[in-house]
């Protein structure tokens, strides 16, 4: 039973895809866990709403935006700051509410204090699965990063929003 093939082909692929093998390449990953906390309206509103569609309040086309929310390490409002959530989004999609979005991740604590990281694709409000968008690029720490992200919904409270953002980011082991 223990050397069925399926169980070999899966030892093999988690040999593949261990620390040690990866280790070993020419590539270092790293899997960044953040919460993005988002407050829509009110004195301490993290995205705002610049200009609306000119097509009205039906469309979203043409509508652009900018977000400045805050990184934290929990779900928890009261947890750890670690950085910022900032750029420019903008309703890129007319027939319906898809966004062109384009959000630098400055962090300014914890392990990736001083580096940040670059997202830009299309977005959209992440349903059940989870949105995905490129990660583009990176400073500091993350220069030359390339890689993907995970976006989903943690809570909504009122007039506010918590997501869960995973960033799965490959770097070169040589130093630039
Ligand atoms: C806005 O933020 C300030 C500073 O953190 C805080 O003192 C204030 O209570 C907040 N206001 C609201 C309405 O949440
Ligand atoms: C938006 O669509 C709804 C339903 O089709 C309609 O009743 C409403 O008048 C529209 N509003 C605007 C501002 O176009
Ligand atoms: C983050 O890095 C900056 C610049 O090096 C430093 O001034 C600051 O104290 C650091 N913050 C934390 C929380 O480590």
């Amino acid at each position: 039973m223990a050397s069925s093939p399926s169980l070999l082909v899966l030892v093999a692929l988690l040999a593949l895809f261990s620390p040690a093998v990866l280790a070993s390449g020419r590539e270092k990953r790293t899997h960044v866990r953040v919460y993005v906390h988002e407050q829509f309206s009110g004195p301490n509103a993290t995205v705002v709403n610049v200009a609306p569609s000119p097509f009205g309040a039906n469309s979203t086309f043409g509508e652009v935006g900018a977000v400045d929310d805050v990184l934290r390490a929990g779900p928890d409002p009261s947890s750890e700051e670690v950085g910022r959530y900032q750029g420019l989004f903008a309703g890129a999609d007319v027939a319906d509410a898809n966004y062109f979005a384009a959000i630098t991740l400055v962090f300014t604590a914890g392990e990736h204090n001083g580096s940040t990281l670059s997202l830009q694709g299309k977005y959209t409000f992440p349903e059940d699965e989870g949105l995905e968008r490129p990660v583009v690029g990176g400073t500091g720490g993350f220069r030359m990063a390339r890689g993907f992200s995970l976006l989903t919904v943690v809570s909504t409270p009122p007039e506010a929003a918590v997501y869960q953002l995973d960033l799965f980011v490959f770097t070169p082991r040589r130093r630039y």
